[in-house]
């Protein structure tokens, strides 16, 4: 499992702890200015009011969770939906194969042309994979245009929780740690769910463009990654 050093959802659920136990939080943890600890707090009533559980986990997928996570694909294979992130397209039956696959991909080993590396990661929540994210840890002129840093999907059943809010959130920190000053995220503009978790993380709209290929119109967001929390 992969450990990150504190991210603003680490505080945000130290605090939903703190909260749910009826602890006062402290004055200056983390040299946050009162503002800024007042806006984490409210989040984590937030957070802890959506989630209702702090039992979720960030990791890398590991065999352990197979079968969940082939659950995840099926349920948006059975809804008729897009896979996305597109890394749910991948192959998963002989589970070796695919986590050497996912591996290869983050050291930008065997990809297509195009490409560039890119690391998975699960949000998992009562041992139960929920979410998918993808980490692009560049960016072409194609993903500039559509698609961006980081993708993220939830599973069918599980949204509505706050699982896509979290999951971006800690893809954030993946992301700061390879040297990203800032997070491209790309969006249908129809995409409610999607836009409100970007904008939960701090997202500012840069642009926006109808793509004939898709026949709608797609956001651009940019999300700074120069502070360790907004
Ligand atoms: C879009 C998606 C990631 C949202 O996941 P989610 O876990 O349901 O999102 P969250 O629970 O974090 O919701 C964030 C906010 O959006 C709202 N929301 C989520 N889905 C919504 C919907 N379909 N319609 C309206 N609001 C929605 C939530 O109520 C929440 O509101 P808040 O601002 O009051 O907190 C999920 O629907 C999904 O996986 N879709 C398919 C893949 C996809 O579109 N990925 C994103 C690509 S850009």
């Amino acid at each position: 499992m992969l450990r990150f050093r504190s991210s603003s959802l680490d505080i945000q659920l130290s605090y939903s702890i703190r909260l749910l136990s009826r602890v006062p939080p402290p004055r200056s943890s983390a040299g946050l200015p009162v503002r800024a600890l007042i806006t984490v707090h409210m989040a984590a009533a937030v957070v802890a009011a959506t989630l209702g559980s702090v039992a979720i986990v960030f990791e890398e997928p590991h065999v352990g969770l197979a079968d969940s996570y082939r659950a995840l694909v099926r349920e948006f294979v059975g809804a008729g939906e897009p896979l996305v992130p597109f890394v749910l397209a991948i192959p998963a039956d002989d589970f070796g194969e695919f986590l050497r696959r996912l591996a290869a991909c983050a050291r930008g080993e065997g990809l297509p042309p195009g490409f560039v590396p890119h690391s998975t990661y699960w949000l998992v929540n009562d041992g139960e994979v929920v979410a998918v994210s993808n980490l692009r840890h560049e960016l072409t002129d194609a993903l500039r245009r559509e698609g961006g840093n980081i993708g993220y999907g939830v599973r069918p059943s599980a949204r509505r929780r706050g699982f896509a809010t979290v999951i971006l959130g800690r893809t954030l920190e993946p992301a700061r740690q390879r040297g990203l000053g800032e997070a491209l995220l790309t969006c249908a503009k129809t995409n409610v769910g999607s836009v409100r978790a970007i904008q939960h993380n701090g997202g500012e709209l840069t642009s926006e463009e109808f793509i004939p290929e898709r026949g709608e119109v797609v956001q651009r967001w940019r999300i700074d990654l120069s502070s360790g929390v907004r």
